[in-house]
């Protein structure tokens, strides 16, 4: 029996990857370590929780006693690394926190499983999860590569570079199994309501204001989370030594013909006029530093290992619409307590 840490399974990307995991491969202990942040939720994992070989850890990646003793005592044989501070908006209003856990954290677990495999290091691999953010920002024109050069623009995304650069330091230098992929915007279920699609889906159910930062045209390429968590099954499993691989949804979108989308399609299923939701957009002042767009050229992915998106965007958008609608309870859960005072920070009170 293996063992296997994910780190940061109780937020949106991690709590699909750790139920994937838990359910396809009964021969791992799956062990999820997370420091239930404001993003963190146990609710995403109420199915899985009590499986057999699943445990929940509540901890810190900063804290390196913590995690140097949790690694002693579980002798973990490979390590899936996504708990970051995620959130681009966060990042410009409080860039410590982010050079805290998404620098130093993932410094430590390094440090940690090159401490507790130095002798053995055959078959293991330290997986580290990281964003299309890195490269920075595109024109009208052009695709990020896994050859890109770095060029992040926004706190998050300088801090996820950093990470990605002590990552392929500790393979370089110590020899650390590693593996890294780069993916572009997730969408579905479980995802906090700060991000664009589930705030504005909420926003729109509830007739409130779609703020729009600048004019709408930026954009993003956006991926369903469960064809991220399958191409991180594969990445894990096949993908080679000290190799980055980008993961994208060959799908881009303008914002505002996404927020027009959106707008369309709940008109239709909460029975309004059409035209009706669209009439909440609300062009706002735009986010310093605002990348234009984003896209991803997964062709290295699906070549070399054979992953591909199993689904068509419309279809996507529509499945996760219905999920918020009719998981009112975990919205209201995590609105309650700090959103409203961060809305309030963030929005005007709009
Ligand atoms: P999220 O914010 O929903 O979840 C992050 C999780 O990490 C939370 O459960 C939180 O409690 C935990 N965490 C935060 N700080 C921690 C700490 N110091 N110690 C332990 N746990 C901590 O994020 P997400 O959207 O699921 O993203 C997961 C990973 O995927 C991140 O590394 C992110 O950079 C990357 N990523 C996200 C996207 C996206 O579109 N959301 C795209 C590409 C890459
Ligand atoms: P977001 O979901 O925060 O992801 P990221 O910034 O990491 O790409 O934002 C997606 C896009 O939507 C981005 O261009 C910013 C824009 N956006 C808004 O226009 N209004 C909002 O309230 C939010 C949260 C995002």
């Amino acid at each position: 029996m293996k063992t296997i840490l994910i780190t940061g399974g109780a937020g949106f990307i991690g709590s699909h990857v750790v139920r994937r995991f838990v359910d396809r491969y009964p021969q791992y202990k799956i062990v999820n370590l997370d420091k239930l942040t404001y993003a963190g939720n146990l609710a995403n994992l109420k199915d899985v929780v009590g499986k057999a070989n699943y445990e929940f850890v509540k901890g810190d990646i900063v804290d390196s006693d913590f995690i140097f003793k949790l690694f002693e005592e579980k002798q973990f044989d490979g390590v899936i690394h996504l708990a970051a501070e995620s959130h681009v908006d966060r990042s410009i209003s409080n860039p410590m926190e982010f050079v805290y856990t998404n620098v130093i954290g993932t410094v430590n677990l390094l440090n940690a499983a090159r401490h507790i495999w130095k002798d053995n290091m055959e078959d293991k691999r330290f997986y580290h999860i990281s964003t299309d953010e890195v490269y920075g920002s595109l024109g009208n024109e052009g695709i990020f590569t896994e050859k890109t050069a770095y060029d992040p623009h926004s706190p998050y995304s300088a801090s996820k570079a950093g990470s990605d650069h002590f990552v392929r330091a500790y393979n370089d230098t110590f020899g650390l199994p590693v593996v890294i992929s780069n993916c572009s915007n997730n969408y579905g279920a479980y995802q906090f309501p700060e991000k664009l699609i589930p705030l504005f889906i909420n926003n729109i159910k509830n007739k409130k204001p779609l703020p729009v930062y600048g004019e709408g045209i930026n954009v993003r390429d956006w991926l369903w989370v469960e064809d991220h968590a399958s191409a991180i099954d594969i990445i894990f499993h096949k993908g080679g030594n000290g190799e980055t691989y980008n993961i994208g949804g060959f799908n881009e979108w303008r914002n505002i013909d996404l927020i027009r989308l959106m707008c369309r399609i709940m008109d239709k299923k909460l029975g309004r006029q059409p035209g009706e939701s669209e009439k909440l957009i609300t062009f706002v002042k735009d986010r310093a530093g605002h990348d234009l767009r984003y896209a991803i050229d997964a062709t290295k992915l699906k070549n070399e290992l054979e992953w591909e998106p199993s689904l068509q965007f419309e279809e996507g958008i529509d499945k996760t619409i219905d999920w918020y609608l009719a998981n009112e309870e975990w919205m209201e859960n995590v609105t309650s307590g700090d959103y409203q005072k961060y809305y309030d920070e963030m929005y005007g009170g709009r």
